[in-house]
């Protein structure tokens, strides 16, 4: 016969995130005059009782007394705790109620408020071990029970002694008198809890840091809540990614590994082998080699716009999930656009630069609102219908031209051609993807098509534009004045020349490609692509993925998903539901995606299936991952 096991766990900043005291501090003291000095000489109390320089017993008296709590403080403070459960504790009330007769609650705090908040979870009176208050005659609370031993020094040691449980005993506290039964011989395993508070001295001690219940549960096999403990999914964040999406994968639990500068291939091998969740900027190269290497990697964020410096083949190819942010910095760039309209239509660069040299020149030659003028955008995506509609708003009218069927906004009106936007604008910008087809789309020819005295905008990709061609029509004057913040050829760093043939030129702003580059994108990318992975991580939504085919998932429900990424070879989804179907699983929901490469089936199946179908399922042949998730 198995040897039973009994969980004994604390409750002040284990099952609550709180210290019940602080709380009960709040409520009490709250109209307090003297509530400011009474709660510090509380904390300090604490502390000499801690470092057992008064006895426990003394300690909880001399608060007892300044706190002053009353029978009618309790409701509130009860109310209060109950909405401050471990976030894990909440996740993972099965738990309590599968093992009910083996869980004990032990604390040096009270009865009276402990056990309202655990019996919620399904936790036995019987099995809360804690002190209890008396009251005086009107309700005040004027002391404890003082035969209870968990009201002296070593209470919780000698409350476990008296119980002498019959089998395994595991512990799980924040605290030195939790990991004290341990010690005591009382216990088999000591598990520091750090969810809320981290203690060294407690840490030290523990044969296990339970960075969340779900760590201890996973480690006993006793989870039903969640697939995988988050503390376990390794992830490793390079280039000094914008703090916010190191704070946000964090608070999600996950083990996070930061690095300010780009890593080498050679380091990226030996680093991702633990990776699950890789994130880069535009430096750092995912190649087929480091992928080779990668065999816990679920997915990789580019905090940037560009996927270029990942083998994205080989990435689909190992069931790898990519994902960036190609509209976080979408305003940014619109709005460098509208400014440089504006400046170019004024011949502001000319007018500032002859300033500085001394020269004054007022006159209003040459100079235009942009109200009422043509906008010809080209390549209506994320940022030229962006543009559109920031255009509009200032006054002027939008032609576009797209290779694709698009939703005009506002009043903007769609061209069939290009040559239609180029006869018509007084003023083009181009917005078109660096696709390699793109190349010298913008060349002599349709310069020569362009009105006299057209303003002409390039914040897309250096390539699209043939640039001596472009000086060609600034030189010749069709072009009144241009903007270029992108260009075929860029300086790989800040410390190399820039070499152009538009360096001179008259009315021409030029800019280091930083259209997007504002502190508001930067934290927009930081949100957005965390945001992206850990949806994929924890529902296995793929919306917004560079490689993977896109869908977005309902919550899961009472229900467990399984998640199969196969290579798209027909049959597939069939062999699935025909493994499900000979086990009698009941499916509660299916969806299925392609692409090109590879096929994503989601199944959501009822709870109470065999668990052998998993391996089953992993063992069909073409699948690259299988995951569950709970
Ligand atoms: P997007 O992919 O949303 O839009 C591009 C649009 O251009 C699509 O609607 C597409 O159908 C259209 N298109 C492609 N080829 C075309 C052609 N030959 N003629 C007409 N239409 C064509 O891209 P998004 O996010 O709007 O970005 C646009 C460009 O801006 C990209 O090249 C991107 O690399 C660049 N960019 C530059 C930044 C900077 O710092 N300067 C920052 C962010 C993006």
């Amino acid at each position: 016969m198995n040897t039973p096991k009994f969980f004994v766990i604390d409750f002040d900043s284990t099952f609550t995130k709180v210290e019940a005291f602080d709380v009960l501090a709040e409520i009490s003291l709250n109209d307090h005059p003297e509530r400011v000095t009474r709660k510090e000489m509380v904390i300090e109390i604490t502390n000499l009782g801690m470092n057992g320089n008064i006895s426990f017993r003394e300690s909880l008296e001399r608060r007892l007394a300044l706190l002053e709590p009353h029978r009618r403080h309790l409701p509130l403070l009860i109310e209060k705790l109950r909405a401050v459960v471990s976030d894990s504790f909440r996740r993972n009330r099965d738990f309590f109620q599968t093992h009910r007769d083996n869980i004990y609650i032990i604390s040096n705090g009270f009865r009276e408020f402990i056990e309202p908040v655990v019996e919620e979870y399904g936790v036995l009176p019987a099995n809360i071990l804690a002190n209890e208050f008396r009251f005086d005659a009107t309700g005040k609370i004027a002391g404890f029970d003082e035969t209870n031993p968990l009201s002296a020094n070593n209470g919780k040691v000698e409350v476990l002694k008296r119980l002498s449980l019959p089998g395994d005993v595991y512990v799980i506290g924040d605290g030195y008198t939790d990991y004290e039964i341990k010690h005591s011989g009382l216990a088999n395993k000591f598990y520091a809890f750090t969810e809320n508070v981290e203690r060294e001295a407690v840490v030290e001690k523990a044969d296990h840091i339970a960075p969340s219940l779900d760590e201890f549960l996973y480690l006993n096999k006793l989870n039903t809540a969640i697939s995988y403990p988050k503390n376990r999914i390794q992830v490793l964040l390079l280039e000094n990614v914008h703090p916010i999406a190191v704070e946000m994968m964090k608070a999600e639990g996950f083990n996070v590994e930061t690095y300010a500068a780009a890593l080498t291939e050679d380091e990226l091998c030996e680093r991702i082998r633990h990776v699950s969740v890789l994130g880069i900027r535009s430096k750092t190269q995912v190649t087929a080699r480091v992928l080779e290497h990668a065999n816990r990697l679920m997915a990789i964020g580019a905090f940037c716009i560009g996927t270029n410096q990942i083998d994205i083949p080989t990435a689909t190819r190992k069931g790898v999930a990519v994902f960036n942010a190609p509209f976080s910095n979408t305003r940014s760039v619109v709005e460098l656009a509208i400014a440089q309209m504006i400046m170019l239509m004024r011949g502001m660069v000319d007018k500032s630069n002859k300033m500085h040299q001394g020269v004054w020149d007022k006159s209003a030659r040459g100079s235009f609102e942009v109200r009422g003028k043509k906008l010809g955008i080209i390549g209506y995506g994320n940022i030229g219908t962006q543009l559109s509609v920031l255009a509009e708003s200032l006054g002027m009218k939008v032609l576009y031209y797209d290779t694709e069927e698009k939703l005009s906004l506002g009043n903007a009106t769609r061209c069939k051609g290009l040559r239609d936007v180029l006869q018509q604008a007084d003023v083009i910008s181009l917005h078109v993807d660096g696709r390699e087809s793109n190349t010298h789309l913008i060349g002599e020819r349709e310069f020569a098509q362009m009105r006299k005295g057209v303003i002409f905008l390039n914040l897309s990709r250096g390539h699209v534009v043939d640039i001596e061609a472009l000086r060609k029509y600034v030189m010749n004057g069709t072009i009144a004045g241009c903007a270029v913040d992108v260009f075929p050829y860029e300086p790989v760093s800040n410390d190399e020349v820039f070499q152009s043939p538009l360096r001179g030129l008259p009315n021409t702003i030029l800019s280091p490609h930083i259209g997007g580059s504002t502190l508001e994108a930067q934290e927009n990318i930081g949100q957005f692509v965390p945001a992206k992975m850990m949806d994929y991580i924890n529902s296995g939504s793929t919306s917004n993925s560079v490689n993977f085919p896109n869908l977005t998932l309902p919550t899961l429900e009472n229900a467990h998903r399984l998640i199969h990424i196969h290579d798209n070879v027909p049959g597939i989804l069939a062999r699935i539901n025909q493994v499900l179907a000979d086990n009698g699983v009941n499916i509660v929901g299916q969806y299925l995606k392609t692409n090109e490469h590879i096929g994503y089936v989601i199944t959501d199946v009822n709870k109470l299936y065999d668990k052998e179908i998993v391996t089953t399922l992993r063992a069909i042949e073409h699948t690259i991952k299988f995951r569950v998730l709970y």
